[in-house]
Protein backbone atom coordinates (compact mmCIF):
# COMPACT_ATOMS: atom_id res chain seq x y z
CA UNK A 1 0.00 0.00 0.00
CA UNK A 2 1.38 3.63 -0.70
CA UNK A 3 1.88 5.56 2.28
CA UNK A 4 2.88 9.42 2.97
CA UNK A 5 3.97 11.40 0.53
CA UNK A 6 4.15 8.67 -2.19
CA UNK A 7 0.14 8.78 -2.15
CA UNK A 8 -1.87 10.44 -4.44
CA UNK A 9 0.86 11.43 -6.65
CA UNK A 10 -0.08 14.33 -9.15
CA UNK A 11 -0.66 13.07 -12.70
CA UNK A 12 2.13 13.76 -14.95
CA UNK A 13 2.25 10.69 -17.14
CA UNK A 14 5.17 9.25 -15.27
CA UNK A 15 5.05 8.42 -11.18
CA UNK A 16 8.64 8.46 -10.92
CA UNK A 17 8.70 11.91 -11.33
CA UNK A 18 5.47 13.20 -9.95
CA UNK A 19 7.17 11.64 -6.34
CA UNK A 20 10.80 13.14 -7.25
CA UNK A 21 9.04 16.73 -7.96
CA UNK A 22 6.58 16.85 -4.86
CA UNK A 23 9.54 16.06 -2.32
CA UNK A 24 11.76 18.58 -4.76
CA UNK A 25 8.83 21.09 -3.33
CA UNK A 26 8.49 19.98 0.06
CA UNK A 27 12.31 20.03 0.30
CA UNK A 28 11.76 23.50 -0.74
CA UNK A 29 10.18 24.16 2.88
CA UNK A 30 13.46 22.25 4.65
CA UNK A 31 12.07 18.87 5.33
CA UNK A 32 14.82 16.28 5.01
CA UNK A 33 13.94 12.53 3.88
CA UNK A 34 14.10 10.82 6.86
CA UNK A 35 11.40 13.55 7.74
CA UNK A 36 9.44 12.75 4.85
CA UNK A 37 9.38 9.15 5.39
CA UNK A 38 7.49 9.25 8.00
CA UNK A 39 3.70 8.73 8.04
CA UNK A 40 2.02 11.80 7.39
CA UNK A 41 -0.83 13.47 9.53
CA UNK A 42 -2.65 16.21 7.44
CA UNK A 43 -4.41 18.72 9.90
CA UNK A 44 -6.93 21.01 8.99
CA UNK A 45 -6.52 24.20 10.17
CA UNK A 46 -9.64 26.49 10.27
CA UNK A 47 -8.61 30.01 11.74
CA UNK A 48 -10.16 32.68 10.31
CA UNK A 49 -10.40 36.22 11.62
CA UNK A 50 -13.97 35.43 11.02
CA UNK A 51 -14.21 32.76 13.54
CA UNK A 52 -13.35 33.89 17.49
CA UNK A 53 -14.79 30.62 18.28
CA UNK A 54 -11.83 28.48 16.61
CA UNK A 55 -9.36 31.57 17.56
CA UNK A 56 -7.32 29.45 19.56
CA UNK A 57 -5.87 27.61 16.64
CA UNK A 58 -2.22 28.81 16.67
CA UNK A 59 -2.22 27.07 20.26
CA UNK A 60 -4.25 24.13 19.16
CA UNK A 61 -1.68 23.27 16.07
CA UNK A 62 1.28 23.48 18.07
CA UNK A 63 -0.08 20.98 20.43
CA UNK A 64 -1.00 18.52 17.69
CA UNK A 65 2.03 18.77 15.89
CA UNK A 66 3.93 18.18 18.95
CA UNK A 67 1.94 14.54 19.76
CA UNK A 68 2.66 13.41 15.61
CA UNK A 69 6.19 14.54 16.63
CA UNK A 70 6.35 12.19 19.08
CA UNK A 71 4.48 9.85 17.73
CA UNK A 72 6.82 9.65 15.01
CA UNK A 73 4.42 10.81 12.36
CA UNK A 74 5.07 14.06 10.02
CA UNK A 75 2.21 16.87 10.44
CA UNK A 76 1.19 18.87 7.90
CA UNK A 77 -1.27 21.46 8.46
CA UNK A 78 -3.41 23.01 5.68
CA UNK A 79 -6.65 25.70 5.18
CA UNK A 80 -9.73 24.54 4.68
CA UNK A 81 -12.81 26.98 4.81
CA UNK A 82 -13.73 27.69 8.27
CA UNK A 83 -17.51 29.21 8.90
CA UNK A 84 -18.92 31.74 11.78
CA UNK A 85 -21.82 31.08 13.25
CA UNK A 86 -22.74 35.09 13.41
CA UNK A 87 -20.60 36.34 10.60
CA UNK A 88 -22.37 34.16 8.01
CA UNK A 89 -24.59 35.02 5.45
CA UNK A 90 -27.52 34.46 4.72
CA UNK A 91 -27.21 31.69 7.17
CA UNK A 92 -23.85 29.39 8.61
CA UNK A 93 -26.50 26.66 7.39
CA UNK A 94 -26.12 27.65 3.69
CA UNK A 95 -22.09 26.86 3.65
CA UNK A 96 -21.98 23.61 6.02
CA UNK A 97 -21.90 21.45 2.74
CA UNK A 98 -19.33 23.88 1.02
CA UNK A 99 -17.18 22.96 3.46
CA UNK A 100 -17.81 19.15 3.62
CA UNK A 101 -16.67 19.25 0.08
CA UNK A 102 -13.93 21.02 0.57
CA UNK A 103 -12.55 19.08 3.15
CA UNK A 104 -13.53 16.27 1.52
CA UNK A 105 -11.70 16.99 -1.56
CA UNK A 106 -9.14 18.13 -0.13
CA UNK A 107 -8.74 14.49 2.25
CA UNK A 108 -8.41 13.04 -0.72
CA UNK A 109 -6.46 15.19 -3.21
CA UNK A 110 -3.16 15.64 -0.55
CA UNK A 111 -0.93 12.94 0.74
CA UNK A 112 -1.51 12.01 3.94
CA UNK A 113 -2.18 8.48 6.16
CA UNK A 114 -4.52 10.29 8.29
CA UNK A 115 -6.09 13.40 9.76
CA UNK A 116 -7.23 15.89 12.48
CA UNK A 117 -9.80 17.92 11.58
CA UNK A 118 -9.75 20.67 14.13
CA UNK A 119 -13.30 22.37 14.47
CA UNK A 120 -15.58 23.83 17.24
CA UNK A 121 -18.06 26.15 15.67
CA UNK A 122 -21.74 25.22 15.34
CA UNK A 123 -21.05 23.75 11.54
CA UNK A 124 -17.49 23.45 10.98
CA UNK A 125 -17.66 19.74 13.09
CA UNK A 126 -20.90 18.67 10.82
CA UNK A 127 -18.39 19.70 8.27
CA UNK A 128 -15.46 17.96 8.67
CA UNK A 129 -17.63 14.73 10.01
CA UNK A 130 -19.54 14.73 6.85
CA UNK A 131 -16.27 15.08 4.30
CA UNK A 132 -14.01 12.69 6.33
CA UNK A 133 -17.18 10.21 5.97
CA UNK A 134 -16.99 10.49 2.79
CA UNK A 135 -13.39 10.73 2.66
CA UNK A 136 -12.79 7.62 3.80
CA UNK A 137 -9.23 7.85 5.45
CA UNK A 138 -8.47 7.69 9.24
CA UNK A 139 -9.91 10.39 10.89
CA UNK A 140 -10.31 11.91 13.89
CA UNK A 141 -11.74 15.38 15.89
CA UNK A 142 -10.27 17.85 17.96
CA UNK A 143 -12.43 20.23 19.22
CA UNK A 144 -11.75 24.05 19.90
CA UNK A 145 -13.62 24.20 23.06
CA UNK A 146 -15.77 26.12 24.95
CA UNK A 147 -15.50 29.68 25.75
CA UNK A 148 -15.44 30.63 29.61
CA UNK A 149 -17.79 32.44 31.07
CA UNK A 150 -18.51 35.96 31.73
CA UNK A 151 -20.12 37.71 34.62
CA UNK A 152 -22.56 40.97 34.70
CA UNK A 153 -23.41 42.78 38.10
CA UNK A 154 -22.53 39.18 40.00
CA UNK A 155 -24.41 37.29 37.89
CA UNK A 156 -22.36 34.18 35.65
CA UNK A 157 -23.61 34.86 31.89
CA UNK A 158 -22.51 33.42 28.48
CA UNK A 159 -23.63 32.61 25.34
CA UNK A 160 -25.68 32.84 23.98
CA UNK A 161 -28.70 31.38 26.28
CA UNK A 162 -28.05 34.66 27.75
CA UNK A 163 -27.79 36.69 24.92
CA UNK A 164 -31.32 35.46 23.71
CA UNK A 165 -32.52 36.81 27.48
CA UNK A 166 -30.92 39.69 28.22
CA UNK A 167 -31.97 40.71 24.79
CA UNK A 168 -36.10 39.93 25.62
CA UNK A 169 -35.98 41.87 28.35
CA UNK A 170 -34.47 44.90 26.13
CA UNK A 171 -37.01 44.37 23.62
CA UNK A 172 -39.57 43.99 26.54
CA UNK A 173 -38.36 47.47 27.66
CA UNK A 174 -37.32 45.95 30.58
CA UNK A 175 -33.28 46.95 30.87
CA UNK A 176 -31.68 49.92 29.47
CA UNK A 177 -29.19 50.41 26.52
CA UNK A 178 -26.70 50.71 29.21
CA UNK A 179 -26.98 47.45 30.55
CA UNK A 180 -27.63 45.95 27.31
CA UNK A 181 -24.35 47.37 26.30
CA UNK A 182 -22.52 46.60 29.33
CA UNK A 183 -23.84 42.93 28.73
CA UNK A 184 -22.36 42.82 25.73
CA UNK A 185 -18.97 42.94 26.65
CA UNK A 186 -19.55 40.36 28.99
CA UNK A 187 -21.58 37.28 27.05
CA UNK A 188 -18.09 36.21 24.78
CA UNK A 189 -15.47 36.34 27.93
CA UNK A 190 -12.59 34.22 25.80
CA UNK A 191 -12.00 32.51 22.28
CA UNK A 192 -14.01 29.28 22.03
CA UNK A 193 -17.21 28.40 21.11
CA UNK A 194 -20.97 28.65 22.91
CA UNK A 195 -20.58 27.89 27.03
CA UNK A 196 -23.80 26.46 27.11
CA UNK A 197 -25.57 23.13 25.17
CA UNK A 198 -25.90 24.58 22.12
CA UNK A 199 -25.22 23.42 18.72
CA UNK A 200 -21.66 23.75 19.09
CA UNK A 201 -21.61 21.87 22.28
CA UNK A 202 -23.64 19.53 21.35
CA UNK A 203 -21.57 18.70 18.48
CA UNK A 204 -18.71 18.57 20.61
CA UNK A 205 -20.50 15.10 23.17
CA UNK A 206 -21.78 13.60 19.80
CA UNK A 207 -18.46 13.50 18.28
CA UNK A 208 -17.07 12.37 21.31
CA UNK A 209 -19.59 10.08 21.70
CA UNK A 210 -19.33 8.54 17.88
CA UNK A 211 -16.11 7.40 19.08
CA UNK A 212 -14.51 9.97 16.84
CA UNK A 213 -12.27 11.92 19.48
CA UNK A 214 -9.84 10.97 22.35
CA UNK A 215 -12.10 10.42 25.65
CA UNK A 216 -12.55 13.55 27.39
CA UNK A 217 -12.17 15.28 23.96
CA UNK A 218 -15.70 17.21 24.30
CA UNK A 219 -15.79 19.14 27.13
CA UNK A 220 -12.42 21.11 28.16
CA UNK A 221 -12.50 24.77 27.78
CA UNK A 222 -10.80 26.34 24.86
CA UNK A 223 -7.82 28.40 26.82
CA UNK A 224 -7.21 25.44 29.29
CA UNK A 225 -4.14 23.09 29.67
CA UNK A 226 -6.87 20.14 29.51
CA UNK A 227 -7.58 21.33 26.04
CA UNK A 228 -4.01 21.58 24.83
CA UNK A 229 -3.18 18.52 26.29
CA UNK A 230 -6.01 16.44 24.28
CA UNK A 231 -4.88 18.63 21.14
CA UNK A 232 -1.29 16.82 22.02
CA UNK A 233 -3.27 13.35 22.46
CA UNK A 234 -5.04 13.61 19.06
CA UNK A 235 -1.59 14.27 17.55
CA UNK A 236 -0.47 11.04 18.74
CA UNK A 237 -3.32 9.00 18.68
CA UNK A 238 -3.34 10.32 14.62
CA UNK A 239 -0.14 8.56 13.85
CA UNK A 240 -1.05 5.24 15.60
CA UNK A 241 -4.74 5.23 13.47
CA UNK A 242 -2.46 5.92 10.47
CA UNK A 243 -0.47 2.73 11.52
CA UNK A 244 -3.16 0.66 12.31
CA UNK A 245 -5.14 1.46 8.93
CA UNK A 246 -8.11 2.85 11.58
CA UNK A 247 -10.17 3.88 8.73
CA UNK A 248 -13.65 6.12 9.50
CA UNK A 249 -16.01 3.75 8.76
CA UNK A 250 -15.10 1.34 11.31
CA UNK A 251 -15.79 3.91 14.12
CA UNK A 252 -18.64 5.44 12.37
CA UNK A 253 -21.14 2.41 12.62
CA UNK A 254 -24.71 2.08 12.98
CA UNK A 255 -24.07 1.53 16.77
CA UNK A 256 -21.88 4.53 16.86
CA UNK A 257 -24.64 6.84 15.88
CA UNK A 258 -27.05 4.98 17.94
CA UNK A 259 -24.51 6.07 20.61
CA UNK A 260 -24.44 9.30 19.43
CA UNK A 261 -27.86 10.04 19.52
CA UNK A 262 -28.61 8.59 23.13
CA UNK A 263 -26.09 11.31 23.85
CA UNK A 264 -28.01 14.02 22.17
CA UNK A 265 -31.25 13.30 23.79
CA UNK A 266 -29.44 12.55 27.23
CA UNK A 267 -27.33 16.14 27.05
CA UNK A 268 -31.05 18.04 26.12
CA UNK A 269 -28.77 18.75 23.09
CA UNK A 270 -29.70 21.34 20.26
CA UNK A 271 -32.39 20.27 17.40
CA UNK A 272 -29.57 21.22 15.02
CA UNK A 273 -27.75 18.44 15.48
CA UNK A 274 -30.77 15.87 14.41
CA UNK A 275 -30.11 17.26 10.98
CA UNK A 276 -26.30 17.32 11.61
CA UNK A 277 -26.40 13.55 12.86
CA UNK A 278 -28.73 12.71 9.24
CA UNK A 279 -26.21 14.13 7.43
CA UNK A 280 -23.15 12.36 8.76
CA UNK A 281 -24.99 9.22 9.12
CA UNK A 282 -26.28 9.90 4.94
CA UNK A 283 -22.86 10.10 3.68
CA UNK A 284 -22.21 6.28 5.65
CA UNK A 285 -25.75 5.14 4.05
CA UNK A 286 -28.13 5.05 7.14
CA UNK A 287 -31.16 6.91 7.13
CA UNK A 288 -32.45 8.75 9.88
CA UNK A 289 -36.20 6.77 10.96
CA UNK A 290 -37.09 9.88 13.06
CA UNK A 291 -40.03 8.11 14.48
CA UNK A 292 -37.43 5.42 16.37
CA UNK A 293 -35.35 8.10 17.13
CA UNK A 294 -38.48 9.49 19.49
CA UNK A 295 -39.17 6.17 20.92
CA UNK A 296 -35.65 6.47 21.61
CA UNK A 297 -36.36 9.35 23.70
CA UNK A 298 -39.19 8.33 25.79
CA UNK A 299 -37.00 6.29 27.48
CA UNK A 300 -33.87 8.39 27.63
CA UNK A 301 -34.22 10.85 30.21
CA UNK A 302 -32.37 14.44 30.03
CA UNK A 303 -29.26 14.18 32.88
CA UNK A 304 -27.08 17.02 32.13
CA UNK A 305 -28.19 20.59 33.85
CA UNK A 306 -26.67 22.19 31.39
CA UNK A 307 -28.60 25.97 30.20
CA UNK A 308 -30.76 26.53 27.94
CA UNK A 309 -32.64 23.01 29.34
CA UNK A 310 -30.69 23.22 33.38
CA UNK A 311 -28.51 25.92 34.72
CA UNK A 312 -25.17 24.84 34.50
CA UNK A 313 -22.28 25.98 31.83
CA UNK A 314 -19.82 23.86 30.08
CA UNK A 315 -16.67 24.84 32.28
CA UNK A 316 -18.70 23.28 34.41
CA UNK A 317 -19.30 19.83 33.11
CA UNK A 318 -15.63 20.19 32.19
CA UNK A 319 -15.07 20.26 35.88
CA UNK A 320 -17.74 18.25 36.74
CA UNK A 321 -15.53 14.84 34.48
CA UNK A 322 -17.20 16.01 31.34
CA UNK A 323 -18.25 12.77 29.12
CA UNK A 324 -17.38 10.01 31.19
CA UNK A 325 -19.35 10.95 33.97
CA UNK A 326 -22.56 11.10 31.70
CA UNK A 327 -21.91 8.26 29.45
CA UNK A 328 -21.36 6.28 33.04
CA UNK A 329 -25.00 7.28 33.96
CA UNK A 330 -26.34 5.94 30.59
CA UNK A 331 -23.92 3.21 30.22
CA UNK A 332 -27.40 0.43 30.01
CA UNK A 333 -28.43 2.27 27.19
CA UNK A 334 -25.22 2.73 25.02
CA UNK A 335 -23.72 0.45 22.35
CA UNK A 336 -20.39 -0.24 24.81
CA UNK A 337 -18.49 -2.55 21.92
CA UNK A 338 -18.40 0.68 19.51
CA UNK A 339 -14.56 0.62 18.40
CA UNK A 340 -13.36 4.64 18.70
CA UNK A 341 -10.37 6.25 17.35
CA UNK A 342 -8.16 4.90 20.01
CA UNK A 343 -8.40 1.48 18.36
CA UNK A 344 -9.98 0.69 21.57
CA UNK A 345 -13.99 0.48 22.25
CA UNK A 346 -16.37 2.60 23.89
CA UNK A 347 -16.82 0.43 27.15
CA UNK A 348 -13.21 -0.21 27.58
CA UNK A 349 -12.07 3.79 27.36
CA UNK A 350 -14.85 4.19 30.13
CA UNK A 351 -13.38 1.56 32.16
CA UNK A 352 -10.07 3.78 32.23
CA UNK A 353 -11.52 6.86 32.84
CA UNK A 354 -10.51 8.61 36.24
CA UNK A 355 -13.11 7.47 39.10
CA UNK A 356 -16.49 8.74 39.38
CA UNK A 357 -16.51 11.76 42.13
CA UNK A 358 -19.82 13.71 44.01
CA UNK A 359 -21.10 16.58 41.03
CA UNK A 360 -24.30 18.21 40.53
CA UNK A 361 -24.00 18.83 36.88
CA UNK A 362 -24.55 15.12 35.59
CA UNK A 363 -27.63 13.97 37.50
CA UNK A 364 -28.30 10.18 37.87
CA UNK A 365 -31.23 8.27 36.08
CA UNK A 366 -33.28 8.22 39.04
CA UNK A 367 -33.42 12.04 39.44
CA UNK A 368 -32.81 13.38 35.79
CA UNK A 369 -33.57 17.28 34.74
CA UNK A 370 -36.50 16.18 32.32
CA UNK A 371 -38.12 12.70 32.39
CA UNK A 372 -37.62 12.48 28.78
CA UNK A 373 -34.82 13.19 25.89
CA UNK A 374 -34.81 16.98 25.09
CA UNK A 375 -36.32 16.38 21.96
CA UNK A 376 -39.29 14.97 20.31
CA UNK A 377 -40.67 14.24 17.06
CA UNK A 378 -44.10 15.37 16.00
CA UNK A 379 -46.34 14.62 13.05
CA UNK A 380 -49.37 15.59 11.20
CA UNK A 381 -51.01 16.85 8.15
CA UNK A 382 -48.97 19.93 8.66
CA UNK A 383 -45.39 18.24 8.65
CA UNK A 384 -45.87 15.13 7.08
CA UNK A 385 -42.17 14.68 6.73
CA UNK A 386 -41.80 15.29 10.60
CA UNK A 387 -40.98 17.94 13.07
CA UNK A 388 -39.09 18.90 16.33
CA UNK A 389 -39.35 20.71 19.39
CA UNK A 390 -36.90 20.83 22.29
CA UNK A 391 -39.77 19.72 24.95
CA UNK A 392 -37.33 20.18 27.61
CA UNK A 393 -36.70 23.86 26.88
CA UNK A 394 -40.19 24.37 26.15
CA UNK A 395 -43.01 25.95 28.44
CA UNK A 396 -44.58 23.18 30.05
CA UNK A 397 -47.99 24.88 29.87
CA UNK A 398 -47.95 25.25 26.05
CA UNK A 399 -46.95 21.81 24.85
CA UNK A 400 -50.72 21.14 24.63
CA UNK A 401 -52.15 23.96 22.87
CA UNK A 402 -55.01 24.66 20.33
CA UNK A 403 -54.63 28.36 18.96
CA UNK A 404 -55.47 30.65 15.92
CA UNK A 405 -52.23 31.00 13.41
CA UNK A 406 -50.68 34.46 13.21
CA UNK A 407 -48.90 33.91 9.87
CA UNK A 408 -45.47 35.58 8.56
CA UNK A 409 -44.85 34.77 4.79
CA UNK A 410 -41.03 35.21 5.17
CA UNK A 411 -38.06 36.99 6.79
CA UNK A 412 -38.89 40.64 5.30
CA UNK A 413 -42.93 39.97 6.33
CA UNK A 414 -41.66 38.98 9.69
CA UNK A 415 -39.35 42.10 10.12
CA UNK A 416 -41.77 44.56 8.88
CA UNK A 417 -44.84 43.63 11.38
CA UNK A 418 -43.67 41.63 13.88
CA UNK A 419 -43.53 44.80 16.19
CA UNK A 420 -46.46 46.42 15.04
CA UNK A 421 -49.01 47.88 17.73
CA UNK A 422 -51.52 46.82 14.45
CA UNK A 423 -50.64 43.04 14.60
CA UNK A 424 -53.67 41.17 15.82
CA UNK A 425 -52.10 38.93 18.18
CA UNK A 426 -52.36 37.42 21.43
CA UNK A 427 -50.63 34.92 23.84
CA UNK A 428 -52.77 32.04 22.95
CA UNK A 429 -51.93 32.68 19.07
CA UNK A 430 -49.79 29.97 17.11
CA UNK A 431 -47.15 32.76 15.19
CA UNK A 432 -46.56 30.47 11.86
CA UNK A 433 -43.39 31.87 9.84
CA UNK A 434 -42.88 30.50 6.39
CA UNK A 435 -40.16 30.13 3.79
CA UNK A 436 -37.27 29.65 6.29
CA UNK A 437 -36.61 26.18 5.00
CA UNK A 438 -33.57 24.65 3.30
CA UNK A 439 -34.47 26.00 -0.29
CA UNK A 440 -36.64 28.97 1.41
CA UNK A 441 -34.00 31.24 3.08
CA UNK A 442 -32.70 29.59 1.81
CA UNK A 443 -30.18 27.71 4.06
CA UNK A 444 -32.83 27.06 6.53
CA UNK A 445 -31.56 29.51 9.07
CA UNK A 446 -32.15 29.73 12.84
CA UNK A 447 -34.79 32.10 12.42
CA UNK A 448 -37.30 29.85 13.74
CA UNK A 449 -36.94 31.29 17.21
CA UNK A 450 -39.38 33.82 16.33
CA UNK A 451 -39.50 37.20 18.77
CA UNK A 452 -42.10 37.46 20.79
CA UNK A 453 -44.18 40.30 19.01
CA UNK A 454 -43.28 43.79 21.10
CA UNK A 455 -47.11 44.33 22.44
CA UNK A 456 -47.06 40.89 24.11
CA UNK A 457 -43.52 41.17 25.01
CA UNK A 458 -44.28 44.49 26.88
CA UNK A 459 -47.09 42.86 28.54
CA UNK A 460 -44.98 40.27 30.20
CA UNK A 461 -45.63 37.38 27.74
CA UNK A 462 -42.62 35.11 27.52
CA UNK A 463 -43.25 32.08 25.47
CA UNK A 464 -46.16 31.74 22.67
CA UNK A 465 -46.70 28.38 20.56
CA UNK A 466 -43.90 28.85 16.88
CA UNK A 467 -43.58 27.06 13.97
CA UNK A 468 -41.87 26.88 11.19
CA UNK A 469 -39.50 25.02 8.25
CA UNK A 470 -36.74 26.82 10.16
CA UNK A 471 -33.85 26.14 12.62
CA UNK A 472 -33.24 27.43 15.65
CA UNK A 473 -30.18 27.98 17.85
CA UNK A 474 -29.42 25.23 20.18
CA UNK A 475 -29.11 28.04 22.98
CA UNK A 476 -32.70 29.20 22.30
CA UNK A 477 -35.66 27.92 24.33
CA UNK A 478 -39.33 28.36 23.86
CA UNK A 479 -42.34 26.10 22.62
CA UNK A 480 -41.17 26.06 19.09
CA UNK A 481 -41.64 23.56 16.65
CA UNK A 482 -38.98 23.71 14.14
CA UNK A 483 -37.62 21.44 10.47
CA UNK A 484 -41.69 21.49 9.58
CA UNK A 485 -40.90 19.01 6.81
CA UNK A 486 -41.73 18.90 3.71
CA UNK A 487 -40.83 23.15 3.86
CA UNK A 488 -43.50 25.65 2.49
CA UNK A 489 -40.84 26.73 -0.51
CA UNK A 490 -41.41 23.35 -2.05
CA UNK A 491 -45.25 23.31 -1.87
CA UNK A 492 -45.75 21.79 1.93
CA UNK A 493 -48.84 21.86 3.91
CA UNK A 494 -47.16 24.93 5.85
CA UNK A 495 -47.31 26.84 2.55
CA UNK A 496 -51.24 27.16 2.77
CA UNK A 497 -51.92 28.08 6.24
CA UNK A 498 -53.69 30.78 6.44
CA UNK A 499 -54.37 33.79 9.01
CA UNK A 500 -56.93 32.29 11.39
CA UNK A 501 -56.48 28.75 11.25
CA UNK A 502 -56.60 26.68 13.86
CA UNK A 503 -53.51 24.64 14.78
CA UNK A 504 -53.31 21.82 17.27
CA UNK A 505 -49.80 21.03 18.69
CA UNK A 506 -49.91 17.95 21.30
CA UNK A 507 -46.30 17.05 22.59
CA UNK A 508 -48.14 14.13 24.46
CA UNK A 509 -49.12 12.75 21.11
CA UNK A 510 -46.45 14.10 19.07
CA UNK A 511 -49.32 15.91 16.85
CA UNK A 512 -48.86 19.44 15.37
CA UNK A 513 -51.89 19.35 13.15
CA UNK A 514 -53.72 21.99 11.06
CA UNK A 515 -57.16 21.92 11.30
CA UNK A 516 -57.79 22.19 8.11
CA UNK A 517 -59.55 19.86 5.44
CA UNK A 518 -57.53 18.27 2.99
CA UNK A 519 -60.39 19.64 0.02
CA UNK A 520 -59.66 22.97 1.42
CA UNK A 521 -56.05 22.59 1.09
CA UNK A 522 -56.03 21.19 -1.84
CA UNK A 523 -57.94 24.00 -2.89
CA UNK A 524 -55.89 26.58 -1.49
CA UNK A 525 -52.44 24.89 -3.21
CA UNK A 526 -54.67 25.32 -6.51
CA UNK A 527 -55.29 28.89 -5.98
CA UNK A 528 -51.88 29.88 -5.14
CA UNK A 529 -49.43 27.29 -6.25
CA UNK A 530 -45.78 27.67 -4.88
CA UNK A 531 -43.12 28.32 -7.12
CA UNK A 532 -39.70 26.57 -6.14
CA UNK A 533 -36.88 29.04 -5.76
CA UNK A 534 -34.56 29.60 -8.19
CA UNK A 535 -31.01 30.57 -9.42
CA UNK A 536 -28.90 31.69 -12.49
CA UNK A 537 -25.98 30.28 -11.26
CA UNK A 538 -22.97 29.68 -8.75
CA UNK A 539 -22.95 28.04 -5.70
CA UNK A 540 -26.91 29.07 -5.17
CA UNK A 541 -28.06 27.26 -8.22
CA UNK A 542 -26.10 24.49 -7.13
CA UNK A 543 -27.34 24.73 -3.42
CA UNK A 544 -31.10 25.37 -5.18
CA UNK A 545 -31.17 22.35 -7.24
CA UNK A 546 -29.33 19.68 -5.08
CA UNK A 547 -30.69 20.50 -1.39
CA UNK A 548 -32.69 17.74 0.30
CA UNK A 549 -34.85 18.19 3.16
CA UNK A 550 -34.55 18.48 6.75
CA UNK A 551 -35.84 14.71 7.19
CA UNK A 552 -32.20 13.90 4.97
CA UNK A 553 -29.99 16.48 6.59
CA UNK A 554 -30.35 19.23 4.77
CA UNK A 555 -27.46 17.79 2.30
CA UNK A 556 -26.80 17.69 -1.17
CA UNK A 557 -28.33 14.61 -2.93
CA UNK A 558 -25.50 13.81 -5.06
CA UNK A 559 -22.94 13.46 -1.93
CA UNK A 560 -25.26 11.24 0.06
CA UNK A 561 -23.51 7.57 0.37
CA UNK A 562 -23.99 5.35 -3.46
CA UNK A 563 -25.63 2.51 -1.46
CA UNK A 564 -27.74 3.08 1.79
CA UNK A 565 -27.01 0.11 4.40
CA UNK A 566 -29.88 0.18 6.58
CA UNK A 567 -31.95 2.55 8.99
CA UNK A 568 -30.65 3.87 12.68
CA UNK A 569 -31.41 3.82 15.17
CA UNK A 570 -33.31 0.22 15.56
CA UNK A 571 -34.97 1.05 18.51
FE1 LIG B 1 -19.46 29.71 17.35
FE2 LIG B 1 -21.66 29.66 19.10
S1 LIG B 1 -21.06 31.17 17.64
S2 LIG B 1 -20.12 28.20 18.72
Amino acid sequence: MTTGMRKGLTNYGDAGFSLFLRKAFIKGAGYTDRALDRPVIGITDTASGYNPCHGNMPQLLEAVQRGVLMAGGLPVKFPTISIGESFANPTSMYLRNLMSIDTEEMLRAQPMDAVVLIGGCDKTVPAQLMGAASAGLPAIQLITGSMLTGSHRGEVVGACTDCRRFWARFRAEDIEESEINAVNDQLVPSVGTCSVMGTASTMACIAEALGMTVPGGASPPAVTADRMRVAENTGATAVQMAKDGLTVDRVLTAKAFENAMRVLLAIGGSTNAVVHLTAIAGRMGFEVDLQALDRMGRETPVLLDLKPSGHHYMEHFHAAGGMATLLRELQPLLHLDALTVTGRTLGEELENAPPPFPQDVVRPRSNPIYPQGGLAVLQGNLAPGGAIIKQSAADARLMEHEGRAVVFEGLEDLALRIDSDELDVTADDVLVLKNIGPKGAPGMPEAGYIPIPRKLARQGVKDIVRISDGRMSGTAFGTIVLHVTPESAVGGPLAHVRNGDRIRLSVERREISLLVGDEELARRAQEQPVLEPTAERGYRKLFLTTVTQADQGVDFDFLRAAAMQGRIPKA
